[in-house]
Formats: structure tokens, C-alpha cells, sequence
């Protein structure tokens, strides 16, 4: 398999090819990634939930995401690996630098991810671009978010927040995102987000028009504790193994069977 690449996304998105993004956490299931033939890995820090068992994704530090996003990175081969930014890593331009250098630099992921479109997350980007690292953003449900929204709510049910997050992705886009995580919107919306931005859109409860789709590892899985989110799937339902869960999933997600109407808003 042909190593993905920053510039192979784009290519991938002109071509109306489906771009399978699914997180990992460890090297194990990394290489399951890796050999289903998923596009790109993320090192999300929802590992602070789903490995460490916090309720939210905020107790995530520097150190934990380099800690696992090494670890990732000895699983991949072909595979393009995105590590989070954890919560207040990208405070100001300095922090944001010193988190990329150390994610990419130490760690051997290939781009960052940064949630929001706040001056100082724009600033952040533009620094990390100039500095010759990828950045993907992430918009709408943006969990190191949660306090402001009161919960892990949709966001951009209203005109006005919808012309909002539109505008948010504009501007990432602008600041030089190179990829657009886009996250808990309704799925008119992220069709309008995927056709005003020339970079690929991953969506993840944001409906079936985006250039591609993300999943948590473990609610695909089915072992996340608790509810499922609407948005995800159990793949390993029906099926004998984790690899054939994953090859399901990826499979799903270029043929347009995921997600399905009952896993969108
Ligand atoms: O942390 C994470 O797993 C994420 C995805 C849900 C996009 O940011
Ligand atoms: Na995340």
C-alpha cells in the first residue's frame, strides 16, 4: 500500500474518494489500522475518556498524547497519523509550537489537530503551517468545549450557529488547515461546510456528504461503557473478530452504507 500523505487527501477529496479516519490509542491496534487499510489514525485525546476513564476529554496532558501517540506511531507503516492537541496546549503560539514539535518531532505523528476557531487557535494554526507542520481542524462539537455548551450537545442546529461554524470553517481553512474534523452538526450542515471548503471534510455525526468519516476505536468496538452515541456503530456486531469489525467499517464508509439516516441529526 502507498504511504498516505497530507497532499494524497486533498487528491483523495477531488476525486470524490471517501477518506476512512478511525482513532487508536496503542501500537496493537494501531497495526489492526494499518492492516485493515485505514487512510488515517488519530491519536485523539478521547483516550482521556475511553482509556483513562475520565468523563471528559479535558485531564488529557502533553505528555499523555505523546506518550500514546509514539506508541501509535510503532503500529503504522502506510498509515498517516494525526495527534491531538490536548486541552490548553494551544493557549497561546508558543505552547501550540512546543505541543507540535513535540507530537511530531518526538512522537512521529505527521499532523496535528486543534479544536475551535478562536483568534489564538487561528494564530496557533497559521504558526504550525508556516512552521511546516499540518494541521487538521475541528469544528461544531468540540469536546475540550464542554463546559461552554453545558454537555456534548449537537451544535449548529440554529440559522445562526450554522452560518457560524460555516464561517469558522472559511477561516481555519484560510489560516491554512489542511483538514477539517467536523463533529456533532446536523447533516445539512456539514454538506454546506463540505462543498464551501476546498480541503477534505471528516465528519463524525455529521451526515454522509463529508470527504470522509471518523469514529471513535471503542464505540465501534462496542466496549465504550455506557450509551452509544447515535452517530457510531457497533461493527464487531455479526462479525468474528477486531480485524473484520475494522475492515467492516472502512469498507461501509467508501461505499456510502455509513453512516446510515438513524446515524445522523
Ligand atoms: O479525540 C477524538 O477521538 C476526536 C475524534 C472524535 C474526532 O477528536
Ligand atoms: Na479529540
Amino acid at each position: 500500500r502507498k504511504p498516505v500523505t497530507v497532499p494524497g487527501l486533498r487528491a483523495m477529496k477531488a476525486e470524490g474518494r471517501q477518506i476512512v479516519m478511525l482513532t487508536a490509542y496503542d501500537s496493537s491496534f494501531a497495526w489492526q489500522l494499518e492492516t485493515a487499510g485505514i487512510d488515517v489514525a488519530l491519536v485523539g485525546d478521547s483516550l482521556g475518556m475511553v482509556v483513562q476513564g475520565h468523563r471528559s476529554t479535558l485531564p488529557v496532558t502533553l505528555d499523555h498524547m505523546v506518550y500514546h501517540t509514539a506508541a501509535v506511531a510503532r503500529g503504522l507503516s502506510a498509515t498517516l497519523l494525526v495527534a491531538d492537541l490536548p486541552f490548553m496546549s494551544d493557549r497561546d503560539v508558543p505552547h501550540a509550537l512546543e505541543a507540535g514539535a513535540r507530537l511530531v518531532g518526538e512522537a512521529g505523528a505527521a499532523m496535528v489537530k486543534i479544536e475551535g476557531a478562536a483568534p489564538h487557535v487561528l494564530d496557533a494554526i497559521k504558526a504550525l503551517v508556516e512552521r511546516a507542520i499540518p494541521v487538521c481542524a475541528h469544528l461544531g462539537l468540540t469536546p475540550q468545549s464542554v463546559h461552554k455548551f453545558g454537555g456534548f450537545r449537537i451544535q449548529g442546529r440554529e440559522q445562526e450557529a450554522a452560518e457560524r461554524v460555516l464561517k469558522e470553517a472559511l477561516a481555519v481553512e484560510a489560516a491554512g488547515a489542511d483538514l477539517l474534523v467536523l463533529e456533532g452538526v446536523p447533516a445539512a450542515l456539514g454538506e454546506r461546510v463540505t462543498q464551501a471548503v476546498s480541503i477534505p471534510v471528516i465528519g463524525i455525526g455529521a451526515g454522509p456528504h463529508c470527504d470522509g468519516q471518523v469514529l471513535v476505536l471503542h464505540d465501534m468496538l462496542g466496549v465504550t461503557p455506557g450509551k452509544r452515541p447515535k452517530f457510531s456503530k457497533d461493527f464487531l456486531v455479526g462479525r468474528d473478530s477486531v480485524a473484520a469489525a475494522i475492515k467492516a467499517y472502512a469498507d461501509d464508509v467508501r461505499s456510502g452504507a455509513f453512516p446510515a439516516p438513524e446515524h445522523c441529526f
